[in-house]
């Protein structure tokens, strides 16, 4: 069942009911102010950190769900009746209703007794405003006269104090009110430098500033004071909860429009600005600011230029193809989650509450390997950020906070697969950008300037880092954590509540992890024709050297009869052996040492890879591992402590998926690697969205797997390395076109029943016109119809190559 459809020419998807299994979601800014907004308004908004902050408020896990938005009600003066523009909070069944998710905006249109409207929520390109605009056209025969209440609710700032701090908070609430803007200035008396204000380009007749005037005491969103009264009171917040709610009287004849524009603003003054006399502050940037927005040519240019924008992002790389799905997801929806990724990485979603993580050391790699195309000098500067965190022996710390981009000294580091990650992260934007001077820029390590060395040195010691720490089997130590957080095989945490990656750590030199092994020889790899590509043969020779001897170890320790073994437990016990009676085979070391090519000679990647599809796979996708565990156990942690199916335990992690599409790409395997990359792909799940839940445009972390009581159902949409990896799947291994080195390889592995595909690829400068053709006789890449008889196809400054590919 569907709740909505897709519009490929708008790039939008339109949902047709609010009542969604579940709220979808979408998000607005890019750069520095961010906003959440569901499909009936709600979400909330921030600058920068979600955590830290904090412009408005929301009510995570409330009843009914999706609470806090900004809503707009409006009341007809005639009969009293109210409803909302974006069915929540009022929830009125609406004659018509309709909301458009597209890039960096949502629309959503309401029809309620001939009055219609339609609010377009969007954060214009560079700047720290939010625009809300609400247009109103009376489609009766009669003059409608219409009460219009705006409504959002401030956070005071910090959004984990906000939540507990009760003793406090609600005593700092402050506003100051001037025409018809609301100005939230909690704490500005003090330390803060920032403020933040609502305000409409319209004369109010009254207004709300204090919650509690608003709805009033006992009452509920979905029937505030106001609107029962028909008018705000004036109130001035003192304490409590401060809000901003404008009311403002329409008149509309038959046929009439009007339009309203609303701005939430985030301001930052210099110390010696802050005050425009004493205890008054200074409003000057804020009314600058909006007047820059408030007339709707201004919002209609702020609109024109994020679709602008966006045309702009999505061009490196089109297709056109029979299967909509595919076009769908690859030209539009896949490279939109990639950015939005890039850009939060693991902080705010409907899943991730915005005060819980900072940026991964891991996750913003991965995050990476699918934004670096869009703008590469983002992924420059990121990679500059992230490798500022790393320490000195070559390690990392597991995370740092996008405000000050210090590594995270809670956590600390230990997660052994970390560094493997920053060599991924930087040969891809090398192979992207030709820019090899990244190499010779000095960065800190550990955060200290005294440190700093070039970023090649960073790779080395990222990858020896692996090397200076291998265990009895001279297979990587797994530390607290691989890629699977969950694998916490020295933590033995037998208290409820502790956290199963740094509790009871035992530095332990025993636990050995296979997906280290495999990805530390991928990335191997890569380095090593990096440093060819420099010109360093010796050493790309060395690091050559030390993948095949890892490849030994796991030839000699890593295999079962019939797959690869996950790793060696602290005491030297085998998870995912088959001798295990649970977690007998798991899809990660699979997956990456299949992807390194460590059994290609002996064909044994294609036996492991056949028994991923006969314990793993389903319709929904792989799972990550067989049996799920039934029991918890202390020496394994967090992956047993999940009901069997979901998440780490047994879901289709869809994180991991990709690697086994790109595994039987590299076995030449397309219609196995396509058919699993159409099992998660959200596009191609549109039509069982009753069952999946999330929205159907945007990869979710999991779908609960074949052991689960709701299998099929997903769960942590939006941020998640899923959407980067399955980008690169099915752009770079499927369709087979990745930058090199030197040039774009051109190497597809797609099935024949697809037709032709073709590909608009900018690379370097140059405009690639790629027309791949499966199941033709003559076989060959043909560049302006002469045969190649190389696949990686050079740029040529500012020309147009045109290629066929028979496969
Ligand atoms: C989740 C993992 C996640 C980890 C982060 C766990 O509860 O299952 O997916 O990576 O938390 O710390
Ligand atoms: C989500 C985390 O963000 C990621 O770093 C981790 O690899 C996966 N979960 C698997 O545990």
């Amino acid at each position: 069942m569907k709740f909505g459809y897709f519009d490929d020419k708008n790039r939008e998807y339109v949902i047709t009911t609010p009542k969604t299994p579940a709220p979808w979601i979408n998000y607005l800014g890019s750069e520095a102010m961010f906003g959440l907004i569901s499909n009936t308004g709600g979400g909330y908004s921030f600058y920068r950190d979600a955590k830290l902050r904090r412009i408005t408020r929301y009510r995570y896990n409330n009843i009914p769900v999706d609470q806090g938005g900004r809503y707009f009600f409006i009341k007809d003066t005639s009969d009293g009746e109210y409803w909302s523009a974006t069915w929540q909070p009022v929830r009125k069944d609406l004659d018509n209703y309709e909301c458009r998710h597209g890039l960096g905006y949502t629309k959503i249109k309401a029809d309620y007794k001939d009055v219609e409207s339609e609010v377009t929520y969007l954060v214009p390109k560079g700047e720290n405003i939010e625009l809300h605009r609400l247009k109103l056209t009376n489609n009766s025969s009669e003059t409608k006269k219409l009460a219009i209440f705006s409504y959002i609710e401030f956070c005071l700032w910090n959004a984990d104090e906000d939540d507990r701090n009760f003793q406090r908070n609600l005593n700092i609430g402050e506003v100051e009110i001037d025409g018809s803007a609301i100005y939230h200035k909690t704490e500005f008396r003090e330390r803060r430098d920032h403020y933040a204000y609502y305000a409409v380009n319209r004369e109010v007749s009254s207004f709300d500033s204090d919650r509690e005037s608003f709805i009033g005491t006992y009452n509920n969103l979905n029937e505030p004071q106001a609107l029962k009264s028909g008018k705000c009171s004036n109130s001035v917040a003192s304490g409590w909860s401060p809000i901003a709610s404008h009311c403002i009287e329409i008149e509309l004849k038959p046929g009439e429009t009007d339009e309203l524009i609303f701005g939430l603003g985030y301001i930052e003054l210099d110390q010696e600005d802050k005050w425009e006399s004493k205890g008054v502050i200074n409003k000057k940037p804020a009314v600058a600011q909006f007047a820059e927005y408030s007339t709707s040519s201004a919002f209609e240019d702020a609109f024109k230029i994020i679709q602008d924008d966006w045309t702009k992002l999505l061009k490196p790389y089109q297709i056109e193809s029979d299967d909509k799905n595919l076009e769908r997801m690859v030209n539009i929806w896949n490279p939109y989650q990639c950015m939005v990724t890039f850009n939060l990485s693991r902080s705010a979603s409907f899943f991730e509450s915005g005060i819980g993580r900072g940026m991964g050391f891991r996750d913003s790699n991965q995050d990476l390997l699918g934004f670096v195309h869009q703008i590469p000098k983002r992924a420059r500067e990121r990679i500059l950020d992230i490798a500022a965190t790393q320490l000195s022996d070559g390690g990392a710390y597991h995370q740092y906070q996008p405000l000050t981009k210090r590594g995270n000294a809670d956590l600390g580091d230990g997660f052994f697969d970390d560094p493997q990650w920053l060599i991924l992260g930087v040969c891809a934007y090398i192979k992207e950008t030709g820019d090899v001077s990244i190499l010779d820029t000095f960065v800190p390590y550990e955060n200290n300037d005294e440190l700093a060395q070039p970023l090649l040195d960073h790779l080395l010691r990222a990858h020896n880092f692996t090397l200076n720490n291998l265990g009895p089997h001279k297979l990587p130590l797994i530390g607290r954590a691989d890629w699977n957080d969950c694998l916490n095989l020295n933590c033995f945490s037998d208290q409820p509540g502790e956290s199963f990656q740094t509790t009871g750590n035992r530095k332990g030199r025993t636990a050995e992890s296979l997906m280290i092994a495999g990805l530390f020889i991928f990335a191997a790899q890569d380095l090593a024709d990096l440093l060819t590509t420099i010109d360093k043969t010796e050493q790309a020779e060395k690091t050559l050297e030390t993948a095949k001897e890892m490849a030994d170890a796991i030839r000699q320790h890593g295999r079962e009869k019939e797959w690869y073994t996950r790793a060696y437990d602290f005491f030297g016990h085998k998870v995912g052996g088959e001798e295990c009676e649970e977690g007998r085979i798991y899809i990660e070391s699979q997956s990456w040492c299949a992807m390194a090519g460590v059994g290609l000679e002996d064909g044994f990647d294609r036996i492991a890879l056949d028994s991923v599809k006969k314990h793993l796979a389903t319709p929904h996708g792989i799972v990550l591992q067989d049996p799920p565990y039934s029991e918890y156990h202390l020496e394994l942690g967090e992956v047993s402590s999940y009901p069997p199916g979901y998440k780490e335990n047994g879901g289709v992690f869809c994180h991991t998926n990709p690697w086994i599409m790109i595994a039987e790409t590299m076995q030449k395997n397309p219609e196995q690697a396509f058919e699993y990359y159409k099992q998660i792909a959200p596009a191609y799940r549109e039509e069982i969205s009753e069952l999946h839940k999330q929205e159907p445009y945007v990869y979710a972390q999991m779908i609960a797997g074949k052991a689960a009581v709701r299998h099929g159902e997903a769960k942590n949409s939006w941020l998640t390395g899923t959407a980067s990896w399955n980008y690169v799947a099915i752009t770079q291994f499927i369709l087979g076109i990745r930058p090199g080195y030197n040039g774009l390889i051109i190497d597809p592995c797609i099935p024949t029943d697809l037709g032709e595909i073709k590909v608009v690829r900018y690379f370097r400068g140059t405009k690639y016109n790629i027309s791949i053709i499966a199941g033709k006789e003559e076989k060959g890449i043909f560049i302006n119809g002469k045969q190649s008889d190389s696949n990686e196809i050079l740029p040529e400054d500012n020309e147009e190559i045109n290629i066929t590919v028979n496969i």
